[in-house]
């Protein structure tokens, strides 16, 4: 377990969950939960940004998809799940930050442009709330002082965002008067052995520009459990030679996910109407399996085939091993197996994720206080940061009036 090192991701609460999302994110979520403290939040405001014009639907997806969650793996006494708009500190922040944000930053962003364009003849997305929509985003993330924000590709650029936003706040209210009295106060701290080794390491990097020096010195501080944020900040700024940073620039964490197709070779979307729910029942996804799409190449039984051609192929990569890849690849390509064969096995290996997946959903689905229960204690959890961060927040910005 990294500490001091938070994991922050959203989602859109936008209707069950499919095995595109389950291989595109929770799989990851799911790994990351052990690695890291990771908040994990239902976007509901971020669902308004686009579809203003009606109360939100989102009521019920919100509870599916935080069951869809656990039915992944998600494990409520490591991760804290929460709903965004029940920790209304993010508005706050938001409303703060956009008092220095450039227009220029989020008019740049390019899903912005990209997204009025593709669906201007819809709706109007000239709103202020859709050109904020990133900078909300991005106080999402800085409220947390989360360091990594597992994403998708297209979302890069809103990370970009949050770290020139965290940058800039730095620069203007990131100054600790006393800063340097309280550096030594968490150097002390680190008790005499070590105290000693972190300024000799701060003066090999801050006089002779040794990264070596500095890596060890920032490898020092990440082992050091019992450090408070607000220390470990410190202790990397006086190492750095800069003043304490409020904000953390975060990064993206992109991880390499295999891709699972949609029944149709395309990718797995709801709006292609090619998914397989995550809790969806056995003869429903046997049959669609049954049914989906294979090389067009193999018309007839005779008809020899290429796997590369196949989304039955990209669900073998997932679901089977490489005894049963060989298998595959000869027999279609020998037409010696036919398609109902060979997607046997990728049926019973679905099958039996589906199974457990639906095991571990079945006690919240017996009884929903549960999930409630659940989703409210990590609010809770969750606002108790972002009310800790505001402080230092309007502190820092002379809000405060204390
Ligand atoms: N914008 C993200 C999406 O559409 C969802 C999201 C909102 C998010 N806030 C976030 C993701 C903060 C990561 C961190 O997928
Ligand atoms: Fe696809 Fe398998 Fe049929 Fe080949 S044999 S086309 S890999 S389903």
């Amino acid at each position: 377990m990294m500490y001091g090192t938070r994991v922050v991701s959203g989602m859109r609460p936008t209707g069950r969950l499919h095995l595109g999302h389950y291989h595109g994110v929770l799989k990851n979520w799911v790994r990351l939960q052990d690695e890291y403290p990771c908040f994990f939040f239902a976007a509901d405001w971020h669902a308004l940004t686009t579809h203003y014009e009606e109360p939100l639907t989102v009521e019920s997806y919100i509870w599916e998809m935080f069951v869809d969650w656990l039915a992944a793996g998600i494990n409520p006494n490591q991760a804290v799940l929460f709903i965004q708009s029940r920790v209304v500190e993010h508005a706050e922040l938001f409303l703060l930050l956009s008092m220095s944000t450039p227009l220029g930053w989020l008019e740049r962003v390019p899903t912005y442009k990209d997204q009025i364009e593709k669906l201007n003849h819809h709706k109007d997305l000239s709103t202020y709330g859709f050109l904020g929509y990133p900078l909300l985003q991005t106080a999402d993330i800085l409220i947390y002082r989360a360091s990594l924000v597992p994403v998708g590709e297209d979302q890069v650029p809103h990370i970009e965002l949050a770290r020139e936003v965290a940058r800039r706040f730095n620069h203007f209210y990131g100054r600790e008067t006393d800063f340097e009295t309280k550096a030594l106060e968490a150097v002390k701290k680190l008790g005499s052995k070590r105290a000693k080794l972190y300024l000799e390491l701060r003066l090999r990097y801050q006089q002779n520009g040794d990264e070596e020096a500095l890596a060890q010195a920032k490898a020092m501080l990440d082992e050091e459990q019992s450090l408070t944020l607000g220390d470990r900040e410190r202790l990397y700024g006086y190492l750095e030679g800069r003043y304490r940073l409020i904000l953390v620039e975060p990064e993206a964490l992109l991880t390499e996910t295999a891709k699972i197709p949609g029944l149709d070779g395309q990718k797995m979307s709801k709006s292609y109407g090619n998914t397989i729910g995550l809790r969806e029942d056995r003869a429903s996804v046997e049959q669609k399996i049954r049914t989906m799409r294979t090389d067009p190449a193999r018309v007839r039984r005779t008809d020899p085939g290429e796997p590369q051609r196949c989304p039955v192929w990209a669900f073998h990569q997932l679901y089977t091993d490489p005894e049963v890849h060989a298998w595959v690849e000869k027999g279609c390509r020998s037409a010696g197996i036919g398609c109902l064969e060979c997607k046997q096995p990728v049926v019973t290996a679905v099958l039996r994720e589906l199974e457990q997946f639906q095991e571990r959903a079945q006690p919240y689905l017996d009884d929903p206080a549960l999930v409630r229960a659940i989703v409210a204690d990590g609010c809770d959890k969750a606002r108790r940061i972002a009310q800790e961060t505001m402080r230092d927040i309007r502190e820092a910005m002379g809000v405060d009036y204390s």
